[in-house]
């Protein structure tokens, strides 16, 4: 391995675009690999601009048929979140980033692997966790954890004195991720959750940069959506691959109000931060899939399904892709997901609601659930009640003089709590 070649994940932002220049300096050989994870942007012109930067190669690798054959289908089919409401988008591409790059290393003879992400965020654990995974003896650089160069207006600066002033601004203070699933906004004001901010400042930087047009009057009618084990399949019938699902959902709902999730999140690091993350395309599919599976699993399997999905989608946010326990999660999704197949009526206004779901594996029966006439014997229920709270039966409620019940009363015997408290204050004051 040359000790001077190195493999950067470049985005075309001003992070990367930064760092070719550094590493330059820093007498390295550049070699810039673009990951299309389905961002919205002109790589072409991207690569164009890595090499005007003094990258020595620059290429273009496509992972999304990657994504959509492994990770995308699998946390969509579970309704994967971190934390209840971050559908992960960017969790999702990092690993698969960089996957490439060390494909590119390899065919280098070696080479040392670079990323742009700071030190205080997630996606510098995702790439590093991944690097350690596929190549555990490639050496690994982060400038941002080495350089003085201390945020956006120091890089800019960096760039102007070098002769670059392409097009950066330091007004333009969000950090913007987007691939095929999201487009997240962070920094400027979302910075300060102690803060009021201007959503149509967010929403107009947005715009600005990713030129999106208002929702159409089409958006406003229900939609079908046909799942095959958990991932969809088809819209109205129509037989679709999942990449165009995901690129119609969130094309057409870009501006509905519902497919922002405005998230206080706790890092893997220990920050807190704030996001809004526009998806809507997952958020749609969340929603249906939810349906399906409330319809499909019986209580303990849906219980399970809930869990997982939680546990998928944390172990997707901190980085453990190439992993055994991501494995191991995947293969245990399986039993489950094959009951996930049949249609569901999605609308999506004024938020998105389920009006019909279809399945051969449904469990939902009208003759049970309905408070019509039906030949279900309702004294049957007694068995149950009886046999399922002997567990609680026998234990003496008081009630209050105006015949409130207060609490349970238990047999006389010392207020352990209190009693602790009482020893702690007199620890307290005999060291103090
Ligand atoms: N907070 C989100 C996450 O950790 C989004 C990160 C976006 N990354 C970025 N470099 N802007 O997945």
């Amino acid at each position: 391995m040359k000790s001077k070649t190195c493999v950067l994940a470049y985005s075309g932002g001003l992070d990367t675009s930064t760092i070719v220049v550094w590493l330059r300096e820093q007498k390295f050989e550049v070699h810039a690999v673009l990951v299309d994870v389905g961002q919205d942007e002109d790589l072409e012109s991207l690569k164009r601009k890595a090499l005007r930067l003094g990258a020595a190669t620059a290429s273009i690798c496509d992972a999304k048929p990657d994504l959509l054959r492994s990770v995308v289908p699998m946390a969509i089919s579970f309704a994967a979140t971190y934390e209840g409401n971050y559908r992960l988008g960017t969790a999702l591409a990092r690993p698969f980033i960089a996957a490439v790059q060390v494909r590119a290393a390899r065919q280098l003879g070696g080479a040392m692997l670079v990323h742009g992400a700071t030190g205080k965020g997630n996606d510098q654990i995702r790439f590093e966790f991944a690097y350690r995974s596929l190549a555990p003896s490639f050496p690994v650089l982060a400038p941002w954890k080495v350089w003085d160069l201390g945020g956006r207006e120091d890089m800019i600066q960096y760039l102007k004195s070098r002769g670059f002033d392409d097009d950066y601004q330091v007004t333009k203070s969000f950090s913007f991720d987007e691939n095929l699933f999201h487009l997240s906004v962070e920094g400027g004001p979302l910075e300060d959750a102690s803060a009021e901010f201007d959503i149509e400042c967010v929403l107009g930087a947005v715009a600005d940069r990713f030129a999106v047009g208002p929702i159409g009057c089409s958006s406003i009618s229900p939609i079908n959506l046909t799942f095959g084990r958990g991932v969809p399949v088809a819209i109205d019938g129509i037989p679709m691959p999942l990449g165009d699902i995901l690129k119609m959902l969130n094309q057409h709902y870009r501006f509905a109000p519902w497919a922002w999730d405005l998230v206080i999140e706790n890092r893997f690091t220990g920050i807190k931060s704030r996001g809004l993350y526009i998806n809507p395309a997952a958020k749609l599919l969340h929603v249906a899939v939810d349906a399906l599976a409330r319809t499909c699993l019986n209580k303990p399997t849906y219980d399970e399904y809930v869990q997982l999905g939680r546990a998928y989608g944390t172990i997707l946010y901190r980085g453990e892709y190439f992993s055994d326990q991501r494995e191991v999660m995947e293969a245990s999704a399986g039993a489950i997901v094959r009951r996930l197949s049949g249609s569901v009526t999605v609308h999506p206004f004024p938020v998105p609601y389920v009006s019909r779901v279809q399945s051969d594996s449904a469990l939902f029966r009208k003759s049970l659930a309905t408070f019509e006439n039906s030949d279900y014997a309702h004294g049957d229920a007694n068995g149950f009640i009886k046999l399922s709270w002997l567990t609680s039966v026998g234990r003496p409620f008081v009630e209050d003089a105006d015949g409130s019940i207060v609490e349970t009363r238990y047999s006389a015997g010392p207020d352990v709590c209190a009693d602790q408290c009482e020893s702690s204050r007199r620890l307290v004051s005999v060291s103090a």
